[in-house]
């Protein structure tokens, strides 16, 4: 292709792409099927990679991050960036009402705009002939940082402008923030991986700006809503309402929770109804701000020190107190996860009495030196569970005693096994009642026993009415035990039994896999099935034997020895192999690729994503969804998806199908 038909095409996709982005993450209502959003941009990924020159400041490719900056350059705002004055309750709303009329001189109703105040951060924009040039922290009103690349990352910000009245230059200001459901997400993955857990959305989106890798910031969950306009040529506005209107037009979103309010009555009436939804929206608010209407009447009330005086930001109470850890207690998870939960002398946080905060694991109750006896700060936002913030040295007395969770379960008094390298300790209790439900379901699911017409909804009525307290118990139902429960009949009862008789004729792998020994996935089970080809001997096998299989790593071998020296497993297992299993032993295939991690991408002829990837695990081998450094093969069909140029990009070894089948088959 020449540069001039590049050109043109890039500038088509530019746009088409930017209108896509926008479709799905800002009005939330996409038009095209993921996989021809991933055409287009694989398409302008390549197009740019092979005339670099053409890149333009508003490609939608950098919103998966690139630039990786040694440090952030100052950008000093054109017009300060102010702050608001607090009301701490509605009479100090009706005040500010009263010194707005008082400096208008006027008796007349006062229009407002109410808007929920997000806990953020606050961030201006300036766009130059609808082009975002730089986006900049508050820092400190008149000076903060430059940290366009990491701004240009977050989805909901237009790179380029929308709509038929784009301006030659114009500031928005609003707040980045991130929904508490991506937050919570967010740290259960850092969790997993052992990384320290953000205290707070708010902690969570200033750490993810902070990153020099923009890189990383793609992969954080960060939003923005727009509340203000600053400078802004060619274009008249008349009130705040109209300014959030035309920012919507451009392509930017605004806060759902505003709304035009005829007085300040209105208003305060809104801040009463959205304190009562607080705990239940999508984000973290900590008040309602309100804002006259007018924007003459702004003008013509102008600032005072830092803060507007046409403004106000009615706070909501603070979610964040102190209270006293009476007692720190175990509580037993479903995954058989042990978390430890500070006991607290009942506080009010927020309009909610608190008495229990969740101190995540051994290794956080150590960071944060907590102790029993300690005054503590308690902080709890939405939904999320409340949780000690820091302690309070200052009120240390000398008599506080250190915690250090115990190595058995509370539920079951097994043995809690915490592998290294990870944070959280788990129960190996295979009849543990505080993970019984999910256990079994593990176990009769189609990947292990696969008893069918079992599902979740069974085992959970079986279980609460006393007819399952172990696994074995499976094998001991009865018909007329059935039939005394709701929704079952004579036929559904008989199928059944039927299938749970035959699920004793299941392959010996599955029954191992089914024991959800940690670690163990299917593709261990059969290798461990092979090597011993019975539960007998699985069970006395020493550390050293297990590690001597080729694919068992010192974790799996851990577990193991953990999960068997545990006297209460092999009694479950004794009886379980006691109701007449016969299983067959089916000897693994090669694991010639074993632990390597494969992507697949694009549309294979001859055979379909599920058989390929059925065929890579029966080698061994992982198939994972995206592509990272740990990837080992792009298996790249047709029409392959941006996968490949990030397999590319890093340096992944790519296979067309014709060497992928020469590896599987
Ligand atoms: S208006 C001059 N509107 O609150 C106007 N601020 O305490 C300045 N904030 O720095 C801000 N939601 O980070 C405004 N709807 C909203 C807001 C909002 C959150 C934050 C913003 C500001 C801080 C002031």
């Amino acid at each position: 292709m020449d540069k001039v038909s590049a050109k043109k095409l890039i500038k088509e996709l530019t746009e088409k792409i930017n209108y896509h982005n926008w479709c799905y993450y800002v009005k939330d209502e996409p038009e095209i099927s993921d996989a021809e959003y991933d055409k287009y941009f694989h398409e302008l990924q390549k197009l740019e990679e092979q005339f670099p020159g053409l890149k333009q400041n508003d490609s939608p490719t950098q919103k998966v991050g690139g630039a990786v900056l040694d440090e952030f350059n100052k950008h000093s705002h054109a017009i300060p960036m102010l702050s608001l004055s607090n009301a701490l309750n509605e009479e100090d709303a009706y005040d500010f009402d009263v010194r707005v009329k008082k400096f208008l001189d006027t008796k007349e109703d006062i229009e407002y705009v109410a808007e929920a105040k997000i806990d953020g951060l606050a961030m201006e924009l300036t766009y130059e002939r609808g082009v975002l040039k730089v986006g900049s922290t508050r820092g400190d009103g008149a000076t903060g940082e430059d940290i366009t690349e990491n701004i240009k990352t977050v989805k909901t910000i237009p790179l380029h402008l929308f709509g038929k009245e784009i301006p030659s230059l114009i500031d928005v200001m609003g707040e980045v923030f991130m929904n508490l459901k991506d937050f919570n997400e967010l740290n259960e993955k850092r969790l997993k991986n052992d990384e320290p857990l953000f205290a707070n959305s708010r902690n969570a989106s200033a750490g993810s700006l902070r990153q020099l890798d923009s890189r990383l910031v793609a992969q954080r969950p960060l939003r923005m809503y727009c509340y203000r306009v600053g400078r802004l040529s060619g274009k008249k506005l008349s009130t705040h309402w109209q300014a959030l209107e035309y920012l919507k037009k451009l392509g930017f979103q605004v806060n759902p929770y505003s709304q035009v309010c005829k007085n300040i009555k209105e208003a305060v009436h809104f801040y009463k109804n959205l304190f009562e939804k607080r705990d239940h929206l999508e984000f973290e608010i900590d008040g309602v701000v309100v804002k006259v209407n007018s924007l003459k009447l702004q003008d013509e009330l102008g600032t005072i020190a830092r803060s507007p005086r046409w403004a106000i930001a009615i706070k909501f109470p603070a979610r964040q107190e102190t209270s006293v850890i009476e007692d720190i207690q175990v509580q037993v998870g479903r995954t058989g996860a042990l978390t430890p939960v500070a006991h607290l002398k009942p506080v009010n946080i927020g309009g909610v009495i608190v008495k229990r905060a969740s101190l995540h694991n051994q290794d956080e109750i150590d960071k944060k030196d907590i102790r029993i006896g300690d005054t503590v700060f308690v902080e709890r936002a939405g939904d999320v569970i409340p949780y000690v913030v820091k302690v309070v040295i200052q009120k240390r007395s000398g008599k506080e005693k250190k915690y250090k969770i115990s190595d058995t379960c509370p539920v079951c008094h097994s043995h809690a096994f915490k592998p290294e390298g990870e944070a959280v300790s788990r129960c190996t209790g295979l009849n543990c009642p505080a993970k019984l439900k999910e256990s079994v379901s593990h176990f009769v699911s189609r990947d292990a026993l696969n008893i069918e017409g079992f599902g979740r909804k069974h085992v959970e009525q079986f279980i609460d009415a006393g007819l399952i307290n172990s696994f074995s118990d499976i094998f001991k139902i009865k018909k007329e035990d059935m039939l005394k429960l709701e929704r079952w009949g004579d036929l559904s009862a008989d199928n059944l039994i039927e299938a749970i008789k035959n699920s004793k004729q299941q392959t010996l792998d599955r029954l191992i896999y089914g024991l959800g020994i940690r670690f163990i996935g299917q593709q261990t089970a059969k290798i461990l099935s092979g090597h011993f080809g019975s539960l007998e001997k699985l069970v006395k096998a020493t550390y050293e034997e297990l590690i001597n299989i080729h694919e068992v790593g010192p974790r799996l071998a851990q577990s193991l020895v953990d999960f068997f020296s545990e006297k209460k497993n092999v009694e479950e297992i004794k009886r379980i192999l006691e109701r007449g299993f016969k299983f067959k032993v089916v000897k693994a295939k090669s694991s010639k690729l074993q632990g390597k991690i494969f992507v697949l991408t694009g549309t294979l002829e001859s055979l379909g994503r599920g058989e390929a990837k059925k065929l890579l695990e029966g080698h061994g081998a992982r198939v994972s969804e995206s592509v990272s450094k740990k990837t080992h093969f792009v298996v790249a069909g047709s029409e392959p998806g941006s996968k490949l140029s990030q397999a590319k990009e890093l340096g992944v070894a790519v296979l067309d199908e014709k060497e992928f089948l020469k590896m599987v088959k």
